[in-house]
Order: C-alpha cells, then structure tokens, then sequence
C-alpha cells in the first residue's frame, strides 16, 4: 500500500559499500553431487561447484537432534535456507543416510534404516540418478537422460532464494509456499507461513494457523508488490512474477551476483529480506513485514501486545506465559494461561471470595468477534458475562460486546492512539491485584444482583413486547463474531421490503430499516459484486473489527447467492454533505465543523495507521462521512474496493461525480498510497471553510475553482473571505487559518509534502504547529493562467515551494514517532 516508506537511495549507497565484492570461492575438493551408489553420513557433507553452499547433517540452536540442511558455505554464522527431515529429525547420524534409493527418490534413512524422510519424486527405474547441489542453493535430482525430476527450490522450507520461484504449478497443482520453524531450535512447521493468495489472484499473503490472513502484498503491478518497500526503485533486486502455460508465482533476482541475500519468514511471523554484511559479518533487514509490531495472534491467546515495549508481548495480570520456553526465545504464539482458574459461578465453596471478577483494562484495542448484544447497561454486561462460564471479557460501548473462548489480538494502546476502549477481563477472584476491597466487592455484588434482576425484567419486558410485535422474525443469529447474519428475508422484513431509500453511491443503494429490539440501522445493497463467498466474509469479517469512534460501524450482513447486503448502525445526522451544501438547513457553526473536520481527520488516521490492516479509503468525500445524533462525524464506506473484489483502477472507472477529489497520481495512473485521502480530505476541507462545493458556477456564469481561491487567499492572509457566508463571520480566526493551512498542504501535487493523516490531526490537535503552505503547482498554474503573479504576496510568502515544503518537513520531523506511514 505504501511503498516509499523510508529513502531508499541512502540504503542503496549504504550497500554497495559494505556488500561483498564477490562471492569467496572455495575449491574444497569435496562432491558437489550424490549419486546413486553414494550415502551421506556422519559428519559428510557435499558441496556446490562453486562453493557458495553445502549440504548435510546440521543441529539447529540448542537442539539434540540432526537435520538434513542446506546453509551457505561462505559464511561464518550457519545459515539454514533449506531443511528436509524438519519434522522427523534424527537423534544419531552415525549410521543414518541420506541416499538415491533404488527407485530413483532421495530418502533419508536413520540408523535402524527406517526411511524418515523421502523426496517423493516420481519414482524413476534408472540406477543414473543424481543429486546436485548447485551454486544457488537449489538440491537438484536428474534421471540419467539429464533431466530434472525434482528440486528443493520447488519444496522451500522458510526461506526464498533468488531464483526460486513462489506459487502454483498449474500441471501438478502443487502450491509452493514457505512455513516458519517451530522457534530457533526446532525446524518443524510452525504456525506462519507465506502463500501465495489461495484465491488465485496475483498477491502474496501471510497465513497464521492455515487460513487467517494476517498481511498481503496486494497485487502484482506489472514492477513490484506495492506493500513491500524498497521494491520499487531498489537497484538490488528485482521481483519478477511468472505467468505461463506451467507457472504462475512470483520471484526475485539479484542485479549483481555478488550480493548474498535472502528472503524467509521467522517464527514470530515476520516475513523479511536479509542480507549479508561483509565488513560486520553480520545478517541486515532490508525489509520486514509486517512494519508495525502487533499483528494477528502475533502475542497469542491472552497475550497483549505493545508497540512500546521493547518485549513486545506480555501477559495481563493472573495469568502466566504458556510456554516459558518458548516466550524466552521470544515466540508468543504460546499465549498467556491463568494462573487460577475461574470460579465460574460456583457458590459451594467456603471461605475466600466467592465470585470472579473484571479487571479493568483502560485504552486496549479490543479483539476481534466479540458477540454484541443490546443489553441496557454496563452491569447487565457484566452480569450476564458472570453468567456464562465460557465469556471470558466483556466491553461497553452503547453495547454489550462479550468474548467467550481465547481472547486474541490483544493490544495495549498508547495516550496517542485513537481507537482505544475498556475492556474488563474476567480473572479468579483471587488473582486480582491487592486492595480489592471487599466493600467494594459488596457493591458491586449488590448492583450486579440488582443489575442481574433488572436485566431480567427487562428482558422478559422486552421478551413479551417482542412477541406481541407482529410476526415473528427468525433473526440475530450471533454468528460471526459481533456481527450478525441476516437472512435476506430478515432484511426484507427490516427495511419494509427496502422502501425507505436513503441514498445510493457508486457500490449500490443504501435502506433505512428497524431490528427487532428497534434498533435503526442502515442496510446497503451491494451491486456489481465479484467476490467468492469465502472471500466477501472473510472482508465482512475484517470490516467487522475495524471498530473507532470516528468510523461507521459494521453490524451484520447477508450473503445469499448474489445477494450481498451490509447492515450499518444508521446515523440519524445524515451524510455531511446534506449539511453543507442544502440550501434549506440551517448552517453548521463553527466549532461544529472544527469538531467535525478533527473527527474525520481521526477516522481517516485510524484506517490508514492503527487497523490491523490498514485501509485506504479511496473516495473521501462529504457523500461518505456520516454524522450521529451528537453531529459526531463517522466516514462511511471504506474498504469497498476490498469487498466488490475489484482492482482500484476499476473502481476509479466506475466511480461517478468524485473526481474533484481525485489525486493526481490517481489519475496519472501513478499506484496509489494513502496519501489519495489525505488529498481529497483536504478537499474537502474547503467545501467545511466556504460551504460550497469546490466547484461552483459563481453568477457570472463562469465556473469557479475554490481551492484555488482559499488557496491565495490562505496564503495572503485574508482568510474570512472565504468562510461560508452564512457563518456571519462567526469563527475563530486561528482554527480558520490552521485548517486553511492544512487543507492547503494536503492538496500539494506530490504525495511527499502532504502530512499523513496521523500528522493532520495532531495540527488540529494543536500539538503540531503547521507552516505557511506553497501554494499547489497544479492551482499555480492556473494562477499564471489567469494572469495571476506573486506581486498580490509579500515576498517571503513567495519563497520557492520547495524550500516551504522542506521547512515543514524539518519541522515535522523533529516530532519523532509520528512518521510511520502504513
Ligand atoms: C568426521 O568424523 C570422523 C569420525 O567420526 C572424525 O574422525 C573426523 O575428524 C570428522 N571430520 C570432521 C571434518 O569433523
Ligand atoms: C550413535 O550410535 C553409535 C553406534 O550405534 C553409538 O556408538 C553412539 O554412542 C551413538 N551416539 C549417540 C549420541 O547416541
Ligand atoms: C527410526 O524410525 C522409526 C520410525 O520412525 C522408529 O520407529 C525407530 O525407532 C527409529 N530408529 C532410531 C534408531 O531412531
Ligand atoms: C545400471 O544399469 C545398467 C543396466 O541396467 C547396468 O549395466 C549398469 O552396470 C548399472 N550401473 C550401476 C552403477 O549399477
Ligand atoms: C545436464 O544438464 C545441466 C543443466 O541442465 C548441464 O549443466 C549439464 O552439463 C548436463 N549434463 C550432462 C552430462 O549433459
Ligand atoms: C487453527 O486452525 C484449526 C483448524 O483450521 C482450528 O481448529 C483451530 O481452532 C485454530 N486455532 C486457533 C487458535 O484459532
Ligand atoms: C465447585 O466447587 C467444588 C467444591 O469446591 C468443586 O468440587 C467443583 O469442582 C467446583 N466446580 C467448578 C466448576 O469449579
Ligand atoms: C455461553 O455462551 C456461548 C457462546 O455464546 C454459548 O454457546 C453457551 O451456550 C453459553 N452458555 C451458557 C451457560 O449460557
């Protein structure tokens, strides 16, 4: 998604001086291949030509047992690239074997000479068979016409050479994919692995436990993977991907052949590109994905992440880390296990304290599926999570969200972070950390009892009200997580057979409906749709857990056949615009729009910086941002792109009445970072200053092009002109001119001088101070079009655009911390 991430020129000068010049070559005299009357054992070993590698028996780390590997020979530090008995290892070599058997396959035999490992290549009759090892790294088996009949390069274990090509092999079906270690000690398969994407299309994905996707490349641009950084400019490698009548996977080679480098993924989950360093003789990442720390079940059940924290991952108090072992060698994927288990309703006991109880967990990202249920009040949560033995944590947020089973994905967020909330973890009474008062306990044991007694009446109340409510409706299946899964029918049923439209965009129409427990919510038919079932819930589901005060939130879908809905809390405000640009309402004052402008800048830094995975909006607009009851401004419609199962291109092509929001290098064609929002946000920023559209015919008839005009303006100063007339003049004029400015900076031509959506709003916050923006080339030129010049600014104001955007630049990074772009 972004891919100029951080210089890529000074990486590269760094490199060539420190990399090798070339390869040692070492002449050892040993085998470079295994023939059919040959054995490898022991100590043994056989080497390539050129002496780049070497193949034989290793023990990794601190382990007993003996593997069958593939390390570099040039090297000091063992490095393993390939393993083949990972998970049947051996515990004495003295008579195992490594051997072409008398069919033609390479098997390993251990000392009762029982086979443990073989390579399952077509058997072949011919006593000429050979493995070779050659200068890449790639074991290779030829029969005795000299033709290849199997290759380790097509069996990876965690690691990529160059050369070795990642994906399917459409004559055999065969995936190639690449699995992590168990932990440095042990090469059995671990739980992360990279794939390409099982759905076919053209990207590579990174799996946690077979089948959750924590990370994709996104598509193959015909250069580079747009997620991957450094990939697009480096002068070192090149990624190539392979589509034949054979093939399609992806590769890449070296430009140079003396650089000694290599692609794996590690088992905390990391997929990242090494390379050698000469002079320190040491392993360097180029890359490692994911760039941020806490990723899916990156810290395991109960876990919590930090991005803080040097550890990265911790336990929350009460419980203890499920394998110390494993936690040492820093790999969480053991989670965290209670110390004492839970009580769970169970009153015989004498003596101690009797219930369990929450721990309140203040600014946590809350996990993903959590179950919702309207319950009245925060108690009603808590009692009726006391109530089931298997919910282990509870939230309310105008909502009972509960979590039964492993809480995952946990994550300790910091005061900067938005998107926070409290989570109350169930613990065993008595692990709570001390002074819990047991006044307090018979509080909150009496509320809870009262709390339990009323949430009961209020369910039988609400139990008769519901059956006296017309006909019944099968419906709030609690599947999926928090989210629920609507029959089309319940939907039909909802929305009085989609008769209340409330408006309609480029993805489909959009219908207010009723639930049951008269909950309004909004219901979207999805049109144009080509995403397999599988793939739309798994988007639904990821859409579900992107969870922010700021965001519209997802509360259930429908998929049956081509019918694909999406069910939305309704926002009663309406779309902004309706505000803005209707003639007859009343005007929005001016710390409403202060308010409202801060809240979309916080709902666009969320989807791009702080979601698991991060989300470029692509069509910011006053059309997309909803507001509540409180004029609390959500954005709505993200992430379609993702779930019509469209390229963006496509979507740019389809999409209608946007372009005055459109980027540049949308346009041009340019692959798109999410600097596209921060572009149209700052648009749209203009039409929250005037209360016009951007583009308006003024009375003469001739159309006007605002920015243009706030632009100049914000730059000379006289801002007030430009505010919606409607306004009265009534604004402070320090937040005009600040949100001028930004609008200003967001528009500028080059991806590189907007601010991150992170960076907008801590100048709205008023922590970061912004400076006097250049004026947008593109709105420059128009100026001089119109026969404009600088004489209308003073002359510092005229300083060459450049040099301003280096200033605030200068001033933006001496804020540290806040430039890390998703
Ligand atoms: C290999 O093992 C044999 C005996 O087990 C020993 O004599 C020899 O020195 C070893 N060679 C190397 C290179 O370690
Ligand atoms: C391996 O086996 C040989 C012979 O079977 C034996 O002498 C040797 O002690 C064994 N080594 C270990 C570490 O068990
Ligand atoms: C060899 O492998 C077989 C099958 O896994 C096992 O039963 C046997 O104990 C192994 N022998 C040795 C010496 O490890
Ligand atoms: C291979 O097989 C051929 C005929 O089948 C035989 O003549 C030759 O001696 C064999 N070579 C070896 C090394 O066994
Ligand atoms: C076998 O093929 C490889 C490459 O495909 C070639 O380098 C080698 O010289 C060939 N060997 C013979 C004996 O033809
Ligand atoms: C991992 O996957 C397996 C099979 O797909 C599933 O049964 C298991 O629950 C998953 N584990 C976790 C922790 O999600
Ligand atoms: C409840 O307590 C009794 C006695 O302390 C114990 O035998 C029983 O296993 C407990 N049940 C649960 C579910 O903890
Ligand atoms: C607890 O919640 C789970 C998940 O909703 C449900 O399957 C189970 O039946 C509930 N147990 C009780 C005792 O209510």
């Amino acid at each position: 998604m972004h891919t100029e991430m951080r210089p890529r020129s000074s990486l590269s000068i760094f490199l060539l001086f420190f990399l090798f010049s070339s390869p040692n070559i070492q002449h050892c005299g040993a085998a470079n291949s295994l023939s059919a009357d040959q054995a490898l054992s022991g100590n043994q070993t056989i080497v390539s030509k050129e002496g780049n590698f070497e193949l034989g028996f290793f023990t990794p780390g601190n382990s007993r047992n003996y593997y069958i590997g593939i390390w570099y020979k040039t090297i000091p530090v063992q490095t393993v690239i390939w393993v083949a008995n990972r998970a049947t290892p051996i515990s004495n070599t003295s008579s195992a074997e490594l051997k072409i058997s008398e069919d033609g396959r390479l098997v390993l035999l251990n000392s009762s000479k029982i086979p443990v490992w073989s390579s399952n290549s077509t058997p072949s009759t011919s006593n000429s068979t050979v493995a070779v090892l050659l200068d890449t790294g790639n074991l290779v088996m030829r029969d005795g016409s000299n033709t290849t009949i199997w290759q380790s390069f097509y069996h990876p274990t965690d690691t990529v050479m160059p050369g070795c090509c990642l994906g399917l092999n459409k004559i055999t079906g065969e995936h190639q994919s690449i699995t992590s270690w168990e932990n440095s000690d042990n090469p059995a398969p671990g739980p992360f692995s990279a794939s390409m994407d099982p759905d076919g299309s053209n990207q590579f994905v990174l799996v946690w436990n077979g089948s959750e996707i924590y990370w994709r490349t996104e598509f193959w641009n015909g250069q580079y993977y747009p997620r991957i950084p450094g990939t697009k400019s480096s002068t070192l490698i090149k990624f190539t991907f392979v589509n034949n009548k054979q093939r399609t996977c992806g590769m890449y080679t070296v430009l140079g052949s003396s650089f000694i480098t290599r692609i794996m993924i590690d088992s905390s989950g990391l997929f990242r590109q090494w390379f050698w360093v000469k002079s320190t003789q040491e392993w360097q990442t180029l890359f490692t994905i994911p760039w941020f720390q806490c990723y899916d079940s990156q810290c395991g059940a109960f876990g919590i992440c930090d991005q803080k924290s040097p550890n990265i991952c911790r336990c929350s108090y009460g419980f203890e880390p499920g394998s110390m072992k494993e936690w040492e060698l820093k790999v969480w994927r053991s989670g965290c296990v209670r110390k004492t288990s839970l009580r769970c309703g169970n009153k015989s006991s004498v003596g101690g304290e009797v219930e369990d109880r929450f721990l309140e967990m203040t600014n946590m990202r809350l996990p993903a599926n959590p179950q919702y249920w309207t319950l009245g009040s925060a108690q009603d949560c808590e009692q009726f999570c006391l109530n089931n033995c298997s919910c282990n944590a509870y939230a309310y947020v105008s909502g009972c969200s509960i979590w039964t089973g492993d809480l995952r994905n946990l994550e300790q967020l910091h005061d900067a972070d938005s998107g926070g909330g409290t989570l109350y973890l169930r613990l065993a009474a008595s692990d709570f950390p001390a002074s819990s008062s047991s006044h307090k306990l018979a509080i909150s044991l009496t509320l809870s009892v009262i709390g339990g007694i009323l949430g009961i009446l209020c369910v039988l109340v609400g139990l008769i009200w519901a059956f006296r409510r017309r006909k019944r409706i099968s419906m709030a299946k609690q599947v999926e997580g928090s989210l629920i899964q609507f029959t089309y029918g319940d939907l039909q049923h909802v929305t009085k057979n989609f008769s209340e439209k409330l408006g309609s965009g480029g993805f489909g129409s959009v219908f207010k409906g009723t639930l049951i427990d008269s909950t309004e919510v909004a219901v979207k038919k999805l049109e144009g749709l080509r995403q397999g079932e599988k793939q739309f819930r798994t988007e639904v589901r990821t859409l579900a857990g992107i969870q922010h005060v700021n965001v519209v939130r997802l509360r259930g879908f429908c998929s049956k056949g081509s019918k694909k809905l999406l069910v939305y809390e309704y926002m009663s405000g309406g779309s902004l615009d309706s505000h803005l640009f209707r003639n007859n309402s009343t005007v929005l004052g001016w710390k409403m729009r202060y308010q409202i402008i801060l809240g979309i800048a916080r709902g666009l830094a969320y989807l791009h910086e702080k979601c698991r995975e991060c989300i470029i909006h692509c069509d910011v607009k006053p059309d997309n941002v909803l507001l509540d009851s409180d004029f609390c401004a959500k954005v709505a419609d993200f992430g379609m792109a993702k779930l019509i199962g469209r390229d963006f291109s496509t979507v740019l092509t389809t999409m209608r009445g946007t372009i005055g929001y459109l980027a540049p290098e949308w346009i041009s064609g340019r692959p798109i970072t999410s600097k596209i929002d921060v572009y149209s946000f700052g648009m749209m920023l203009f039409e929250l200053i005037s209360g016009k559209r951007n583009t308006a015919q003024s009375a003469d008839g001739s159309e006007n092009f605002y920015p243009y005009l706030a632009a100049t303006k914000g730059i000379a100063g006289d801002i007030f002109s430009l505010l919606d007339h409607g306004l009265n003049g009534a604004a402070d004029t320090e937040e005009v001119t600040r949100v001028c400015r930004v609008a200003c900076w967001c528009i500028q031509e080059s991806e590189a001088h907007r601010p991150t959506m992170g960076q907008v709003v801590q100048i709205l916050e008023g922590v970061l101070e912004v400076s006097v923006p250049p004026l947008p080339r593109a709105l420059q030129r128009l100026m001089q079009d119109q026969s404009r010049s600088c004489d209308h600014l003073s002359s510092s104001e005229c300083k060459d655009p450049l040099d301003q955007s280096l200033d605030f630049y200068q001033q933006v990074s001496s804020h540290k911390g806040h430039m890390n772009l998703c």
